[in-house]
């Protein structure tokens, strides 16, 4: 599915490393109070879709501020070693600040990376994770076709996203806080009108359930699963690279 397909415009949707650059320094602390801290719980969940019983080589892309990475390699001592990417250097200096103070036992490092062209070489990674990322590339199809690339044979893709409730009250609920109240507390507090209003709007425009798992089995994955999480607020997809068929 195209981003035209979407109804999100490309032209904006290179320019989003940018704005997150913008709100760098807000980023950690607005995620909090704006999620009620379920993301936390959304982050350490992608820990139990990990491949099971085996060394662990990770890539999490659109890492911004490093927590995806850091949760899992904080939950998980067979992560032997994790790189995280991102196209903005603002999220990134907070993350290797974080990084810095925490002192994990893997190997971990941070480097600047597009999602859409990841600077490294075929089947380097078991695990390539993303979240809250894949909804701001320019060109969705070819980011889950390099998450493919990237990964080892029997890899596995996961991937959290925003997506929205299908019970209709619900729904009606999260979309009068997602529409009103967040755009307003983000404002305020990063004093960035534009960058809080972008993320209903991206949210509301981006594929999610059987249609993002299709496009996920477009870019070769199989086994392909999606697990809403709370209500449907967000979702975990898995996706997983077939082993390479015998000659
Ligand atoms: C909502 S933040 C998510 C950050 C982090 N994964 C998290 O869970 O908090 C989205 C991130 O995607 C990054 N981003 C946007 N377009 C990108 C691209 N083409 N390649 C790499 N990162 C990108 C932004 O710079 C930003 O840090």
């Amino acid at each position: 599915m195209s981003d035209q397909k979407a109804g999100v415009n490309l032209q904006e949707k290179d320019r989003t490393w940018q704005m997150f650059d913008r709100i760098a320094q807000t980023y950690d602390p607005l995620n909090r109070v704006l999620s009620m801290g379920i993301d936390k719980r959304w982050r350490r969940r992608v820990a139990r879709h990990l491949p099971k019983e085996r060394p662990l080589e990770l890539l999490d892309m659109a890492t911004g501020t490093g927590d995806l990475l850091i949760t899992l390699c904080q939950a998980e001592p067979r992560i032997q070693r994790a790189l995280g990417m991102d196209l903005s250097e603002g999220m990134l200096a907070i993350g290797r600040q974080k990084l810095q103070s925490l002192q994990l036992p893997q190997p971990t490092a941070l480097e600047t990376g597009d999602a859409t062209q990841v600077p490294v070489k075929d089947g380097s990674f078991d695990v390539v994770t993303i979240a809250f990322g894949i909804r701001n590339v320019s060109d969705v199809s070819a980011s889950l076709r390099e998450m493919y690339r990237v990964l080892r044979p029997n890899g596995r893709a996961i991937i959290l996203e925003f997506s929205l409730p299908r019970l209709r009250v619900m729904r009606s609920l999260y979309l009068l806080y997602f529409r009103r109240i967040l755009p307003f507390i983000g404002a305020l507090v990063s004093g960035d009108r534009y960058a809080y209003s972008y993320l209903n709007q991206s949210v509301e425009a981006f594929p999610y359930g059987e249609a993002f798992c299709q496009m996920m089995r477009e870019a070769g994955f199989t086994q392909v699963e999606a697990h809403p999480l709370t209500f449907g607020i967000a979702t975990l997809y898995q996706g997983d690279k077939p082993n390479a068929h015998p000659a």
